[in-house]
């Protein structure tokens, strides 16, 4: 099975990003179709579509469109989570950089759908070139008309404005956006059933969509095509419909963003990006640093869909697929991994504050070969102390990569304990992966998962 490309169809053509060439290619062509129907009408294609949210949980999209209440007693708002900061995630920089308008008009459609006032598409900090992108889209759509009032002559009035995060993983999490996105601090509220849905109660407590930049890119071609056109695309696959976009990443000849139909095999996809480099496969984490470890032998027959995922006890995510190969050390990557959550706890809640941090301390003990026996047990309790018994899905996914890597490579834990180096030490080019004594433990920049490997590989560590 070859990339299908829907998304990323024209991302490569010459300044794609401009209006004229946008809208040569078909762009807008979905807001006009919109604006013909009925707002219900809208919601319905998207609900043949069978659209899930691509931002990590695969919510049906419609659901939350439809959520959204029929009167206007309060305004209404739509959220594009463009905070993409999930380790291994970065096909929402590629849509945002090469096709800003599939976004904006995705974003019309969805405002038009659900009676809103205005939209937020809610950047990552570090994607200046994005945001300056994203805004020139918006300028040029409100230039043709397509954003402020009386948008094609409908008589529907809808602004779009961008706002940038600081670089915290936590505003990526949509109640911590919308605190964030109000001034306040980038921490998480109370969730259904506790509180209303953000559909009910959101952005300044009114009726908020709030949906990832691949979902929101998705409803231009549902409207112009229709739902069950796109419905039919991953039909193979029991309920994963329309392509999906992976980063694929780490050992593998072409890294970067391949598009490909739900149902295409993992190990096709790893064949897109040029197959493993440096070695033998070891083991892919598919969806996200956040999602379980998948070993070589299990990849061999795993479908790329969010049920056949999860029976192979792992999941779709984000699409950020990390491919290790024979030479990485799981127990540092564990230790990589437990870092960057420690490091991004915003600290509202124990188990995730001082729960992340001691996974990351008895990691660290076991790299510095003074790992005990029972650090492997006392591992997998803390992750039990914080899977499910924290304020939000950070400490979740803190949690399962650690416990997955040492469901799947538990011999790898106890040789490191007991050898007092790495199972993959003899090999002299790995030893430079392990952390440096000074490191600066709360930097995540400053020791990234394979920069030791791929220069010590290039013969130049
Ligand atoms: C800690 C954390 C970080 C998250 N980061 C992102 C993110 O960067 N982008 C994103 O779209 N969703 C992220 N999510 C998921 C969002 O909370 C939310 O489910 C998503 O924006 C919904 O969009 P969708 O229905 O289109 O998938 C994160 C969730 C958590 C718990
Ligand atoms: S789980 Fe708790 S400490 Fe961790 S990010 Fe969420 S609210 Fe903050």
């Amino acid at each position: 099975m070859a990339e299908y490309k829907l998304l990323t169809q024209h991302i490569d053509v010459p300044d794609f990003y401009q209006m004229q060439v946008y809208e040569s290619l078909g762009g807008y062509l979905g807001l006009k179709k919109a604006v013909e129907m009925e707002r219900q009408e809208v919601i319905d294609e998207i609900k043949k579509s069978g659209l899930r949210g691509r931002g990590g949980a695969g919510f049906p999209a419609w659901i939350k469109w439809n959520g959204i209440p029929k009167d206007t007693s309060k305004p209404h708002y739509v959220i594009c989570n463009s905070d993409e900061g999930e380790p291994g995630t970065f096909k929402d920089w590629e849509l945002m950089h090469k096709a800003p308008h599939q976004l904006v008009e995705g974003m019309i459609i969805a405002g038009y759908a659900t009676l809103a006032k205005a939209g937020y598409i809610y950047i990552r900090g570090e994607y200046v070139e994005c945001a300056q992108r994203v805004r020139h889209a918006i300028d040029q759509a409100y230039e043709a008309g397509y954003l402020g009032k009386n948008i094609l002559g409908k008589g529907f009035d809808y602004d779009l404005y961008v706002h940038m995060g600081a670089g915290s993983y936590e505003c990526g999490e949509e109640s911590a956006l919308m605190s964030s996105l109000m001034g306040e601090r980038g921490q998480p509220r109370l969730k259904f059933p506790h509180a209303p849905l953000p559909t009910i109660a959101g952005v300044w407590n009114c009726p908020t969509l709030i949906n990832n930049c691949e979902t929101l890119s998705v409803a231009p071609h549902v409207i112009n095509n229709g739902g069950e056109w796109y419905a039919q695309i991953g039909a193979s696959t029991k309920n994963s419909r329309g392509t999906k976009l992976f980063s694929v990443s780490g050992h593998v000849n072409k890294p970067g963003n391949y598009e490909i139909e739900f149902g295409t095999s993992l190990m096709e996809l790893i064949e897109l990006a040029g197959g493993v480099s440096g070695g033998a496969l070891k083991a892919i984490i598919p969806g996200g640093s956040s999602m379980p470890i998948l070993p070589a032998d299990q990849c061999q027959d795993a479908i790329l869909g969010y049920e056949e995922l999860m029976e192979k006890g792992t999941m779709v995510g984000s699409g950020g697929c990390m491919v290790l190969n024979e030479h990485s050390c799981i127990v540092t990557f564990a230790w990589r991994t437990a870092e960057f959550y420690a490091h991004e706890s915003c600290g509202k809640c124990t188990p995730c504050r001082e729960g992340t941090r001691w996974m990351v301390q008895i990691l660290e003990r076991i790299l510095q070969g003074k790992g005990r026996p029972e650090d492997i047990e006392l591992l997998l309790e803390v992750c039990d102390q914080i899977d499910g018994r924290s304020f939000c899905a950070l400490g979740d996914a803190a949690a399962w990569p650690v416990r997955g890597m040492i469901k799947q490579f538990r011999n790898e834990f106890e040789y490191f304990i007991e050898h007092g180096k790495s199972i993959v030490a003899d090999r002299p080019e790995w030893q430079r992966m392990a952390p440096p004594k000074h490191y600066e433990r709360y930097n995540p920049m400053r020791y990234d998962y394979t920069y030791g490997i791929e220069r010590a590989l290039a013969g130049k560590g």
